[in-house]
């Protein structure tokens, strides 16, 4: 999704925002833009592509100047290209937009019957146009921005300077953007990554706030010009965090962080001589009255909501409904003011999960938010949130952060399980302690990464591969199909290893690789059928297991020996080497692993 960075201080900002700029592509993106203020002029560079591309554009000269805006699009009004980029300039005002307008055709039209000319097809031109409007009607810029961007339905973050006058103006409706703090300068960025090599003190904005960047000060206000109080806050993230620390790419990085982030997400919350599991600031509301638990999300994080829904249910046996986000509040889901809605989200600012909580928030149903970014809407707006300590995802194709939220929702069951007297302590004990050997035996996954990429070697080249699981490993292979998908553009499909002979057993021959993932548990058996009949069909095998049976070895392509745990932990262990898998592939394949094609890291829109 589209970035934005804006700067006001006593600092050169073009090479800082540039910079700043490439922390941002994760997000994903397609073009990028610059516009750098200098004593009454606006300097402005566009590119289709990438950010180094941009980077060379400037190289040039003349983009000099302590402030400036700079922003990555991800088409969705107009398609790639320079003149569609931002920062869209009209008269003296340019602007740079994340977000949707939604009424912007019929802005557009009425300032084309009063002689203005749009150069774009994007939603976000309308923004310059209306400001210098009213600029022009003899308001303040900054009235004139507001008075603009009260018109605008749909969602936005948006920084906006003027060429008469050293004043950057940002505001948010509906999409992420945050302000940073340092010594005698300001920063804007829709994500911390990007500035956090400069300041972890942050403002984290809300809805129909309006910034006004001067020299030196900052104020906040209201879309009616009314001063509001909004905290600066010191995140615990720092700049190295968002660094590749030697590793190829981020998304191998942050595998490998896995032990750490699952270590981390637990510290301070399970209690293993108590047999007890605490939340820090989270007061649910009565637990004894909730009947029905909904675990809503998007892609990888709806994946670890199946396996929530899994875990609570075979303990607690209170119904959960793992649904997706976009797919919730369209089918006008029967919720109860008894029900809880928890939330999964890494960025919490995926703009389906946000509308399904606010769905859930209209209903008076309480929302409980899982989450790894402090401050973001999610956050702020849950009825409670529990964070992961995953520390920043940057790469686009989600891992850390998946372990992290099944970690959380392992630790939610116990923590119900203790209120509602579901499980006794000595249950919750020996859960807590299984749970605290997981980043050991992630870890001895890890060391084993060499063989995973041996698998890889083999099988770069097929076009189609098929995973299979049963129960809560079922999600777990979705999960490993997704990564597979994302990051190599090779086709793959998951199923639930019951329903192979209901159709995709068509599919099988000598050249179908087929990841069957089957722990040593009460359907080993019949998942071994369902290896039978792949075989038998001249399938490819590739089994991750931790039953040690050599008579199956013999007969698979592969097997990957993985640590024995007990049920609800098991896709915790059975993803790495999937996640493993899939980036060996894509690394052989040559693709961009950490922005893949098409997509964005935080899907901000709808
Ligand atoms: C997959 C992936 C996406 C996200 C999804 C939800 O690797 O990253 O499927 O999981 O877009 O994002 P969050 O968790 O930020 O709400």
């Amino acid at each position: 999704m589209c970035g934005i960075v804006g700067y006001l201080g006593n600092k050169q900002a073009c090479d800082l925002l540039i910079d700043a700029l490439k922390r941002l592509e994760y997000r994903g993106y397609d073009s990028a833009g610059i516009a750098m203020w200098n004593n009454g002029a606006i300097e402005t560079a566009r590119r289709k592509g990438k950010v180094d591309d941009l980077r060379k554009a400037v190289s040039s000269g003349g983009f000099e100047g302590t402030m400036g805006l700079a922003h990555t699009r991800w088409a969705t009004h107009g398609i790639p290209s320079e003149r569609n980029a931002h920062p869209h300039t009209a008269g003296d005002i340019t602007v740079v937009h994340n977000g949707i307008i939604e009424n912007y055709i019929e802005i557009k039209e009425r300032l084309r019957k009063d002689g203005h000319e749009f150069l774009s097809d994007t939603d976000t031109e309308v923004i310059p146009h209306l400001v210098t409007r009213y600029v022009e009607e003899g308001r303040s810029f900054v009235d004139a921005a507001r008075a603009a961007l009260k018109e605008l339905k749909g969602s936005y973050a948006v920084g906006i300077i003027r060429k008469k006058e050293r004043t950057l103006v940002a505001a948010k409706k509906e999409s992420p953007l945050i302000v940073g703090v340092g010594d005698d300068e300001y920063f804007i960025a829709s994500d911390a990554p990007a500035i956090l090599d400069r300041t972890n003190r942050f403002i984290f904005l809300e809805d129909n706030d309006v910034v006004i960047f001067t020299e030196g000060s900052l104020v906040i206000t209201d879309m009616e010009g009314n001063p509001v109080k909004r905290v600066v806050s010191t995140v615990a993230w720092t700049g190295a965090m968002a660094e590749k620390g030697g590793y190829k790419h981020f998304m191998l990085k942050e595998i490998f962080e896995q032990p750490r982030a699952i270590a981390d997400t637990l510290i301070g919350r399970v209690m293993e001589e108590e047999g007890q599991v605490e939340f820090e600031d989270l007061s649910p509301p009565d637990l004894t009255k909730v009947r029905k638990i909904w675990m809503v999300a998007c892609g990888t994080s709806y994946h670890a909501c199946m396996i929530g829904k899994h875990m609570i249910e075979a303990n607690l046996r209170i119904p959960v409904e793992a649904d997706i986000a976009s797919e919730f509040r369209y089918r006008n889901p029967i919720l109860n003011k008894e029900d809880m809605l928890v939330l999964v989200s890494q960025s919490g600012e995926t703009a389906d999960t946000i509308a399904a909580m606010k769905e859930g928030k209209k209903r008076g149903v309480y929302t409980l938010g899982v989450c790894n970014v402090v401050g973001s809407t999610l956050a702020r707006e849950c009825d409670g949130v529990v964070f992961t300590h995953a520390g920043p995802e940057i790469g686009v194709a989600s891992t850390k952060a998946f372990t992290t939220q099944i970690s959380v929702l392992y630790m939610l069951m116990l923590y119900m399980g203790g209120k509602l007297h579901k499980m006794d302590r000595d249950r919750i004990k020996e859960n807590i302690r299984e749970m605290r050997k997981m980043p050991h035996k992630v870890q001895a996954i890890l060391n084993i990464s060499k063989s995973i990429e041996e698998i890889a070697g083999n099988f770069h080249k097929t076009k189609d591969f098929l995973y299979l699981g049963r129960g809560i490993n079922y999600p777990a292979v979705q999960e490993g199909a997704l990564k597979l998908k994302e990051i190599s553009y090779i086709h793959a499909e998951a199923y639930a290893a019951g329903e192979m002979k209901h159709g995709p057993i068509a599919l099988i021959d000598e050249n179908l690789p087929v990841v069957v993932v089957s722990p040593n548990d009460s359907t080993y058996q019949k998942t071994c059928a369902n290896i039978e009949e792949v075989l038998a069909r001249r399938g490819k095998v590739l089994l991750f297991t931790d039953h040690e049976s050599h008579e199956m070895a013999s007969r698979v392509e592969s097997v990957f020996t993985l640590p024995s745990t007990t049920y609800e932990l098991q896709p915790l262990l059975s993803v790495i080497p999937l996640q493993l898998l899939a980036y060996y592939i894509a690394n052989l394949l040559g693709t961009d692993v950490d922005q893949p094609r098409n997509l964005a890291k935080s899907v901000t829109v709808e």
